[in-house]
């Protein structure tokens, strides 16, 4: 077995053992990839500053989100298709995130079901819920994601319609995949993950097959978001949905200040600043330099999370020390549970809290909940000045 020290290696072991059609899936941002791109390299523009001979003893990560408690302010974010990376994905994912101690979030376009997730788990986990036309489809998540004892759901907003990736569209992406020559001669090569999808039957988006109503091939994520997807989604309609869901809310998918002032006059709980990890529309600014006027707008009156970009502990430290309270992890656990399953989400999670707690230290900090922009050093016009 290699030795793993970062997500990267993860990565790396994740790109062999998956068929293609899936890590492509994963790997890609929508059109030239810029917005995606610059997710990443847009935190290595910020810099960390170093202090020495303060006391680094007695550290902690521990803290909340949305006043649960969490071992570090790391959630797994919800990713489509997780259950196609490695068989029965979800559960594995949302078992790793348990026994660490962060917040598990099932996608509305998972493999594994809600209630199969609740059965296989022993706490509750985040529902994300994409914004579909059907009233029943919409009420009866919101109504699942309670009998099995969710404890917050997760409105996405930023994917009305769907930013294109072409490789999923090479690739013809479907679950379960469509057996073509190609698709075919890849997963041939890819002996362990073969194995274990033939030893499960969560080959389907568990949360739609049986569920949705009007969708002519509910196995291409393509056809179906375009054909049950809510193009007219509002802010009316979003309230709607706050009533039909009791429990904490969190808007995901926020990049505008003006947007953020929206989704907190609908009585959300937290926002997730994001741009769905660079899929949706290509050229929109990084998560992390649209947070500082997110910050500035609400901070003091919604608690403020950020994803998009995140793969190591030291771009959780920079945003936590830009004034988000919680973050989260998209490909950086799915590199883990595709290279090794459950193990691999472990270790995903390992690495960036390991990151995350000795970067604090040599920054001279020892508390996840007390950081701010003081440990950063942050070039000048990073936020952008713009006409
Ligand atoms: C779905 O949320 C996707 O980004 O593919």
């Amino acid at each position: 077995m290699p030795v793993i020290t970062c997500i990267e290696d993860l990565r790396r072991i994740y790109e062999r053992r998956a068929p293609r059609m899936f890590y492509d899936y994963a790997e890609s941002g929508s059109w030239t990839e810029q917005t995606f791109r610059e997710n990443t390299s847009d935190f290595s523009d910020i810099y960390l500053r170093q202090r020495v001979a303060v006391d680094m003893s007695g550290r902690s990560t521990a803290s909340q989100m949305i006043g649960q408690d969490v071992a570090m302010p790391v959630a797994l974010a919800p990713v489509g298709l997780t259950g196609m990376q490695a068989a029965d994905g979800e559960i594995k994912a949302a078992r790793a995130a348990e026994k660490f101690g962060v917040p598990f979030t099932l996608s509305t376009m998972s493999i594994c079901s809600i209630e199969d997730v609740a059965e296989n788990t022993s706490k509750p986990f985040w529902m994300q819920v994409y914004t579909l036309k059907d009233d029943d489809f919409m009420q009866r998540l919101f109504d699942r994601a309670k009998a099995a004892k969710c404890s917050a759901a997760m409105i996405t907003v930023d994917l009305q319609v769907m930013g294109q990736r072409h490789k999923d569209l090479k690739n013809g992406l479907s679950a379960p995949p469509k057996l073509t020559a190609k698709s075919l001669a890849n997963m041939m090569t890819k002996v362990q993950w073969g194995l274990g999808m033939l030893g499960t039957k969560r080959r389907f988006f568990g949360n739609i097959v049986g569920h949705a109503k009007g969708v002519t091939d509910p196995s291409s994520l393509t056809t179906w978001t375009a054909e049950a997807f809510d193009p007219a989604l509002d802010w009316d309609r979003i309230r709607q949905f706050r009533k039909m869901w009791e429990g904490p809310l969190i808007i995901k998918g926020i990049l505008d200040p003006r947007d953020a002032v929206e989704a907190l006059n609908v009585g959300a709980d937290a926002i997730i600043v994001s741009n769905h990890g660079g899929r949706q529309l290509d050229g929109a600014l990084s998560a992390i330099r649209a947070l500082p006027a997110i910050m500035d707008a609400v901070g003091d009156k919604i608690e403020v999370h950020l994803d998009s970009g995140i793969r190591s502990g030291q771009d959780v430290l920079k945003a936590l020390a830009m004034g988000a309270k919680g973050t989260y992890i998209g490909r950086a656990f799915v590199y883990g549970l595709g290279a090794m399953g459950e193990a691999g989400v472990t270790k995903a999670l390992e690495v960036i809290h390991n990151e995350l707690d000795v970067s604090m230290a040599l920054c001279g900090r020892r508390d996840v909940t007390t950081l701010d922009r003081d440990i950063l050093m942050i070039p000048k016009g990073f936020e952008g000045d713009w006409q």
